[in-house]
């Protein structure tokens, strides 16, 4: 991870000032680099671990992070990683530029490297990361979201690139087709189960999580376990929580009654069992390759995605 984060910090390298500037304030706040470490246990698990494997995981690891930028704009959220937000200091027009720009040397690096299968990877999840954004965004403004549909947004939106990340590591490290289509499968369970954890913390029932809690209700995002309750409980009740998502969604305290409905009718229960199947399925998966250090370090890699505080 050492020579990773060399890697990384040159990749964002800028002679312009601004962008110098901003670059250098999101590398010091530094995230947990789960997707790196994905990328490169996926490729030791296939093989070895090798240059291509590094070009991997430092684009995917930009992205992210361009990402990260972008959706604190959408989601007008000023705290990340502990610190104030890219838009919160910088305002929004520079941070969707910064975005932009993280995402073009993103690219820039498997072409520079002729990485072009990583290419494609790659850009089939950034894809599928905005269309998942834009439907989160759709379903915000009509509020009627099913359980289907919830999957489907967190499926493009997060798990996406967790599977690319499995499956370029897969591919950087010579694995076969076969495997690399295991550990693309094997990504996007993990990350339905990751994304289920974000939104449970996002509930605030743990410690500081180091960007805002309780900002999905007030965004009108609808995630797991109220979908699950509004699915559950009496028709005056989900009329009030409608209600409280609708016209009350910034006012503490119906955002808190809404918590405690949730609670007593079993949605965060619910939301934790489900986020178990998806590690369950992750784990079946990872136990098809032989034992190994390797698959020893991704079997806890994969506990820490949903054991996580943060
Ligand atoms: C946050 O991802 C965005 C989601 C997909 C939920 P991480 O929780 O991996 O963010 P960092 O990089 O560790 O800050
Ligand atoms: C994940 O959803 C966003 C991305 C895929 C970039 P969230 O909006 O819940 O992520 P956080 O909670 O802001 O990190
Ligand atoms: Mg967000
Ligand atoms: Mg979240």
């Amino acid at each position: 991870m050492d020579e990773f984060e060399r890697y990384f910090k040159a990749a964002m390298k800028s002679d312009n000032v601004l962008l110098d500037k901003i670059t250098h304030y999101i590398i010091k706040r530094k995230g947990k680099q789960m997707r790196p470490m994905f990328v490169f246990l996926s490729s030791k698990i296939c093989g070895d671990i090798n240059p291509a494997t590094y070009t991997a995981a430092s684009l995917i690891e930009l992205l992210h992070t361009a990402t990260l930028v972008h959706d604190d704009v959408v989601d007008t959220a000023n705290l990340r990683r502990g610190f104030f937000s890219v838009n919160a200091l910088w305002k929004n027009k520079i941070a969707v530029l910064v975005g932009d720009y993280l995402l073009s040397r993103g690219l820039l690096l498997s072409v520079d490297n002729n990485q072009f299968e990583l290419l494609r990877i790659v850009s089939q999840a950034v894809k599928e990361m905005s269309e998942g954004e834009l439907l989160q965004q759709e379903k915000s403004r009509l509020l009627n979201i099913t359980e289907d549909v919830y999957y489907s947004i967190i499926r493009q939106k997060t798990a996406s690139l967790i599977a690319a990340c499995c499956k370029s590591g897969a591919h950087a490290g010579g694995g076969d087709s076969v495997q690399q289509e295991k550990m693309y499968r094997f990504g996007l369970n993990i990350g339905l189960a990751f994304q289920i954890k974000d939104d449970l913390l996002d509930y605030g029932f743990g410690e500081e999580i180091g960007k805002p809690v309780g900002i999905d209700i007030q965004e009108r995002k609808m995630t797991l376990p109220l979908i699950y309750t509004l699915q559950h409980c009496n028709a005056s009740d989900r009329k009030n929580l409608v209600n409280i998502v609708k016209r009350h969604n910034t006012d503490k305290a119906r955002v808190n009654e809404l918590v405690q409905k949730v609670l007593e009718v079993g949605g965060i229960d619910y939301a934790r069992d489900k986020m178990n199947q998806f590690r369950d399925e992750a784990l079946d998966i990872l136990n098809t390759f032989p034992e190994s250090d390797t698959r020893s370090s991704l079997h806890e890699l994969v506990q820490y995605t949903i054991n996580r505080k943060k």
